[in-house]
């Protein structure tokens, strides 16, 4: 669980935010009461409630029955047949918002590109077809790595118009990272582009392709999007330009007709054991849950301008840049590049020249503006901002002041959202109509979500008292699966705890009802709203040759959230130290990717074991944290091995 510290900061935080008359009389959901009444007949009757959600989306057939549950398996609007690139793109076709912006993208370098419902429509209808020449087929897999550019969203809905299964890997992960990922999903094509742009400086994507796929197999076809213009190779048969692609496409390709269980993505996530996990998530459930989600917590209305700051690599930008908003007929705003470039005042600009209305970032960030300082947010107004959101990991309630005050100047509800790539929708949210705001608390189970803090048993806990978060009921947006691993997925999921979804995080409800999260319960570390396993992380130390043994844990980073601390016990002990340390930092980058990069390594003769041989991991935590260990040392096999860890401190 989190730090001590942080558990009472949250439990000394007392003020609340009610919603502003003039914001809730507008809002889609405009009181306490409403809200209580929509939660209560969900529960009452969900089958109803997303029955009806269900029937505001286009359906090639309707489905015969809205749920088949089955402890852990989870069918949705069974029977039914739709096609979500059709309900983001086709549905409003028809409308008025056939020449609304869909998509307003702004690069780094500063240039602008709007989409209209119509031109998306075009692009995605052509890439589709593209897919179709080139092989690729309802039911394959397809891996996208790509930077933030228009063309990521194309691919996605192109993959999802012809029933193929996308599977992006964030373009931070490197090249050994994608062959685990393009491996497990036996994805036939990679989707990348040359380069992209990150903070004036080009990161190279395709090299990383051909180095991952001289370990894979599966790969046939790779589609180049040119965004840098870098020199480039390009392995004849295998390599195309997407641009020469696109030249002769037709723009005419129906959407397919899916199931609503036709596996729309593969995302994967980091759980406490090694290997990325490979959720899936199926088509009908999630379009209804991203849909329902994104209209009611971030109050969309047809003249907002959105901007999520996600990545479209994760989970967030899959269902709040994509899905969520198109879905709603919503103008999203995409940004490539960095919050600070060409200086920290970057993203209030953006703000301010696109008049951007709704803005939904992480806490990291959060933290990262305060340290920049006010300045930056000062020189602007920021008048057109309405609603603020935040996710990823807990917010501390110095962040969510900061945010209010210094961002949404004291005029703008906060949605805390807390949600997982497990749960493909927001899941404890506030609406921001309805529910009043404390700062650091997600608040309320969003309706038809039967959310609860309970023992090690189940049984729930005290009003005040922590415990584990858990989902008592499936929902539509919920991952079906593990791919390729169902054992592992009811093990890590519907096992711990019996008869509901764990996961994974610790949490408290206060008298009020209102959820505080309180992080991770399990190996799982939060850097920069980011999961990585500490497993993950000690596999890539120990795959190097130096390296003995290794153990991973987290220590709280003012910025980070979490930081990353591995203690490392060496083959031979003659290496110079500061060097080795350089170089097992850039290994693991290599391993994995920049966001793994340890802040701190430390070198060991031992590491504190039990005497069964389990790594006290909690003790090298407080010693990582505090410099000392003081819980429970009991099943500390030898205690010298604390003492000459605390001499070695940095
Ligand atoms: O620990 C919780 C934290 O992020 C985890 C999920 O990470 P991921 O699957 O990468 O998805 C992140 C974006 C949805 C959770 O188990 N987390 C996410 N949102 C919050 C949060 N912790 C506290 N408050 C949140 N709002």
């Amino acid at each position: 669980m989190s730090s001590q510290a942080n558990i009472d900061s949250i439990l000394k935080e007392n003020r609340m935010f009610e919603p502003s008359a003039a914001f809730s009389s507008t809002a889609h959901i405009k009181s306490l009461e409403e809200y209580q009444r929509i939660f209560k007949e969900a529960e009452e009757n969900p089958d109803a409630f997303w029955s009806q959600i269900a029937s505001e989306l286009h359906w090639f057939r309707k489905w015969d029955q809205v749920l088949e549950w089955e402890l852990p398996w989870a069918k949705w609007f069974v029977g039914g047949q739709l096609n979500i690139s059709y309900n983001c793109l086709d549905r409003h076709l028809s409308t008025w918002r056939r020449n609304k912006a869909a998509l307003i993208w702004e690069g780094e370098p500063g240039e602008v590109r709007t989409y209209t419902y119509q031109q998306l429509h075009s692009e995605v209808c052509k890439f589709a077809n593209v897919l179709k020449s080139l092989g690729v087929q309802k039911g394959d897999r397809v891996a996208i790595y790509m930077g933030m550019t228009p063309e990521l969203p194309v691919a996605m809905l192109a993959c999802a118009r012809i029933g193929a299964t996308h599977s992006i890997i964030f373009g931070g992960f490197s090249a050994t990272a994608l062959i685990d990922r393009i491996n497990d999903a036996q994805a036939v094509a990679v989707i990348t582009q040359d380069g992209a742009y990150r903070r004036g400086n080009e990161v190279k994507l395709k090299p990383a392709v051909d180095e991952a796929l001289a370990a894979c197999p599966s790969v046939k076809t790779v589609v180049v999007y040119k965004r840098t213009d870098a020199e480039m190779k390009m392995k004849w048969g295998r390599d195309h330009w997407w641009h020469e692609l696109m030249e002769n496409a037709s723009d005419d390709c129906p959407a397919e007709p899916l199931d609503s269980e036709h596996p729309l993505y593969i995302l994967y996530t980091s759980g406490s054991t090694g290997k990325p996990k490979g959720l899936l998530h199926t088509t009908g459930g999630y379009a209804v849950s991203t849909y329902l989600t994104a209209k009611w917590v971030f109050d969309l209305k047809d003249e907002d301008v959105y901007w999520c700051t996600a990545d479209i690599g994760w989970v967030t930008g899959h269902s709040y840049i994509v899905y969520g908003p198109l879905q709603n007929g919503a103008t999203a705003l995409m940004y490539e590049g960095a919050p600070n470039h060409p200086a920290p005042d970057r993203f209030w600009q953006i703000i301010e020249r696109h008049k951007v209305n709704i803005f939904y970032t992480a806490p990291t960030a959060i933290r990262a503006f305060m340290k920049w300082g006010e300045q930056y947010p000062r020189k602007y107004a920021m008048k057109s901002l309405r609603l603020l959101g935040s996710v990823g990991e807990p917010i501390n309630p110095e962040a969510w002041m900061w945010y209010r005050e210094m961002i949404g100047r004291g005029r703008c509800p906060i949605v805390d959202t807390w949600w997982q790539t497990e749960t493909g929708a927001i899941m404890i949210t506030p609406l921001p109509g309805a529910i009043a705001t404390k700062p650091g608390s997600a608040t309320k189970p969003f309706p038809g979500i039967i959310a609860d803090v309970v023992t090690k048993q189940g049984d729930s806990v005290p009003a005040g008292s922590g415990g584990y978060l858990v989902i008592k009921r499936p929902w539509p947006s919920m991952a079906r699966t593990i791919y390729g691993d169902p054992d592992r997925y009811v093990q890590q999921y519907w096992s711990e705890i019996p008869g509901v979804y764990f996961a994974g995080d610790g949490a408290r409800k206060d008298a009020d009802g209102y959820f505080w999260i309180m992080g991770r319960v399990d190996d799982v570390i939060n850097v920069s709203g980011h999961r990585l396993s500490t497993m993950e992380v000690e596999s890539a130390l120990v795959a190097h040759p130096m390296v003995a043994e290794a153990a991973v844990v987290a220590r709280p980073d003012d910025i980070k959230g979490q930081g990353i601390v591995a203690f490392v016990t060496l083959e031979s002990g003659n290496a110079s130290a500061d060097e080795l340390k350089d170089e097992l930092k850039k290994w693991v980058v290599k391993e994995i990717g920049a966001l793994a990069r340890p802040d701190e390594i430390r070198f060991t003769d031992a590491l504190p074991k039990t005497r069964s041989g389990k790594i006290m991991r909690r003790l090298l935590r407080e010693i990582a944290t505090s410099g000392e260990a003081k819980g429970d040392m009991t099943t500390l096999e030898d205690f010298s091995v604390l003492a000459a860890l605390r001499e070695d401190e940095e």
